[in-house]
Parts: structure tokens; C-alpha cells; sequence
């Protein structure tokens, strides 16, 4: 009779095993049939009142069973293993030929990111970038450009001026971008075109000022070139840069080295032209100066006067840069404080 029941419980117990879908449910298998009150230990509890053969018979069956039960049970765990790292292995598969994802460090400075903008543009409409040194020969920053020495033009430009060279000449730090106009022309002719970003130095500081800044100048020598040209470009170029029509305003102006010039400027975004600290009250942020190139310029770089003309512009990066970005301060493009320069990410 027992020996009847507990061949009944291998059948059963060991087709459960089979079919157990996790190691919890093994484990409860395992107490339903082997735990102190599960099926085998009932069925053992009538072998005191055995005869001797009859119980050494179902010892023996019983002793078997829990070895073939042992044994299913770790097979199916194993199966049990191998099949959930297999559902892992699919979940986590990770393509490894996909590229990678930088988290950048920092930021773009606002200055950089205006001044890739301008070359952008300028790039697009045909002027290719061009370079010159920040230590400068006063020919390259003032006299070729027809600012002879005693010209009061260079009372406007507040130089820092470094000791002469091996050559004995003097040198000084660049005032602006326009001697770059003068590296470009010097053993070429037209037609010509440019455009050339970089940092310049003057002794000035304030909401609008600062020692060192950047420029970034741009022309143009063909035969023809006229300031109707100039015009165009200019505003074409801040209604790119602003993505949108801001008030602007060309204003007669004067540089030794055009003729005409103008200087252009923008409606005071701070204060919507009402008259302000940033804008002086006057209503107006002056952003560049422009003009015709002087023929005493292009004499001055072997260009023939008579039968070339040209125009040049040189633009404050900053003060664009401030004007987009709404910053009242130009100072604070210098303090380099993370928390100010992380609202440009
Ligand atoms: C010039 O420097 C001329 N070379 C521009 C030029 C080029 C005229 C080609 C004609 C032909 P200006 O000194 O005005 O001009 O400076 C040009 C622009 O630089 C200004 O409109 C202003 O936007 C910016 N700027 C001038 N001084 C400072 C300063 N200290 N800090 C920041 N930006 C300045
Ligand atoms: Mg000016």
C-alpha cells in the first residue's frame, strides 16, 4: 500500500519538477514533498508499524526516490539558470559598433559661438577666412592703412606699444583687425575678398569696453565695388545673424583709411531704444565701422587707385555677441563664472 503511494509521489513530484518555471517555485516542490510535514515524511510515518522486509522494502524505494529527486531538482535549477541568463543576455545586448555618446565638458564661450556664426555667414557669401599677427609693426596697424605718425586718428586707439624688435622697429598690439586688410593685399591684386576674426588691445574699459576684445573685418577690392554693395551685405548679414529685421542705423563716420565710411549701429535691446546705462542714453550700440577703402590704401599695397575700388567693414564680436544674448555687461564675458557661461550651453 505505501509502496503503492510513494511510487504515485515520484510520479508526481518528479513530472512537477519538470515543468517548474523558477527557483521559487523548485523550492517549493521541494518543501511540499520533502519538508517536515510534506507528502514523503507522511508516508515514512507508517513504517514503525512495518514488518521487518516490508520496511527495509520502502526505506530502500524511499531512500531512491530522494536521490532521483535530488537529482531533477538541480538538473531543472541548472535549466532554470541557463534560461534566465539567456533572457539577461537578449535584455542587455548592447551594440558595440554603435558610436558613443560624449558628455561635453563646458561649454561654447558666447564669443566663440558669435564669432563661428559671423564666419559662418561671411564664409557662405564667398569671403574666405584670412589671419594676421596680435603683435603688430606700426606700418601694418597705422601707417599703411594712412595713419602717418602724427595723425591725431591714433589718439582714438589708445595703444599699448611694446619695445621695438631685433630690427629696431616699433611694435605694438594690435588696435584692430584692419592690418589683416594689409597682410591680404600686400603682394596681390584683385579682385580680392576676406574675411579675418581676431583679438585686439586697447587701454579702455567700461560697460561697453574692454582691453581686449575681437573684431572681426571683412572687404572686398574688384573694379566697381561700390558702397551700395557694402550696404547690402551688411544688412543682409545681421538679419542673418539676428535671425530677424532689428532696427539699424548707418551713421556718417570717419577712418583715415575709407572714404566714405559709416559706422553701424543697433537699436539698444536692453532698454528697446528708450536711453539706458549700456547705450548711454542714447538709444544706439555702435557695432561696426565701414567705408570704402582710401585709395591711399590700396596705393599703399600696389593696387592701382585708378582702376580698383573696394569696401571694409570691422565689427565688435562682442558687442553683437551682447546684443543676442541679452548680456548688459560685456565684462561678464571675461569673469569666466561657470554659472554665466553654462546658460549659453
Ligand atoms: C575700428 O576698429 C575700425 N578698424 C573698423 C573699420 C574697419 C572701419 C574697416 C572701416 C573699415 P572702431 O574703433 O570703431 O573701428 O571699432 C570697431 C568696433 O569694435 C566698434 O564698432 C565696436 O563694436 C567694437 N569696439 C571698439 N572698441 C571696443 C572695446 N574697447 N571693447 C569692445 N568692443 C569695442
Ligand atoms: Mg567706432
Amino acid at each position: 500500500m505505501l509502496d503503492e503511494e510513494l511510487s504515485l509521489l515520484r510520479t508526481t513530484a518528479l513530472a512537477e519538477l519538470s515543468t517548474a518555471a523558477s527557483g521559487a517555485e523548485l523550492e517549493n516542490i521541494r518543501v511540499k514533498t520533502l519538508g517536515k510535514k510534506g507528502s514523503l515524511t507522511q508516508i515514512l510515518r507508517g513504517l514503525g508499524q512495518m514488518a521487518e522486509a516490508e520496511r527495509a522494502n520502502l526505506g530502500a524505494l524511499a531512500n531512491a526516490f530522494k536521490e532521483a529527486f535530488a537529482e531533477a531538482l538541480s538538473r531543472r535549477m541548472q535549466e532554470i539558470k541557463q534560461a534566465e541568463l539567456g533572457q539577461r543576455l537578449e535584455n542587455e545586448w548592447v551594440d558595440v559598433t554603435l558610436p558613443g555618446r560624449p558628455r561635453n565638458l563646458g561649454t561654447i564661450h558666447p564669443i566663440t559661438r558669435a564669432q563661428q556664426e559671423i564666419i559662418a555667414i561671411f564664409t557662405a557669401m564667398g569671403f574666405p577666412p584670412a589671419s594676421g599677427p596680435e603683435v603688430e609693426s606700426d606700418w601694418h596697424n597705422f601707417e599703411a592703412l594712412n595713419i602717418p605718425p602724427d595723425h591725431p586718428a591714433r589718439e582714438m586707439h589708445d595703444t599699448f606699444y611694446l619695445p621695438p624688435g631685433p630690427d629696431g622697429r616699433k611694435r605694438l598690439l594690435r588696435t584692430h583687425t584692419s592690418p589683416v586688410q594689409i597682410h591680404v593685399m600686400e603682394g596681390r591684386q584683385p579682385p580680392l575678398r576676406a574675411i579675418a576674426p581676431g583679438r585686439v588691445f586697447r587701454c579702455d574699459s567700461d560697460l561697453t569696453h574692454s582691453p581686449m576684445f575681437h573684431q572681426v573685418e571683412g572687404f572686398m577690392v574688384d573694379e566697381g565695388v561700390h558702397f551700395g554693395q557694402l550696404k547690402g551685405l551688411l544688412e543682409a548679414f545681421l538679419i542673418q545673424f539676428f535671425e530677424r529685421s532689428l532696427p539699424v542705423r548707418f551713421r556718417p563716420s570717419f577712418f583715415p583709411f575709407t572714404e566714405p565710411s559709416a559706422e553701424v549701429d543697433m537699436g539698444c535691446l536692453f532698454c528697446s531704444g528708450q536711453g539706458c546705462r549700456v547705450c548711454k542714453r542714447t538709444g544706439w550700440l555702435e557695432v561696426l565701422g565701414s567705408g570704402m577703402i582710401h585709395p591711399n590704401v590700396l596705393a599703399n599695397v600696389g593696387i592701382d587707385r585708378e582702376r580698383y575700388s573696394g569696401f571694409a567693414f570691422g565689427m565688435g564680436v562682442e558687442r553683437l555677441a551682447m546684443l543676442k544674448y541679452g548680456i548688459s555687461d560685456m565684462r561678464a564675458l571675461f569673469d569666466n563664472d561657470v554659472r554665466f557661461l553654462t546658460r549659453f550651453a
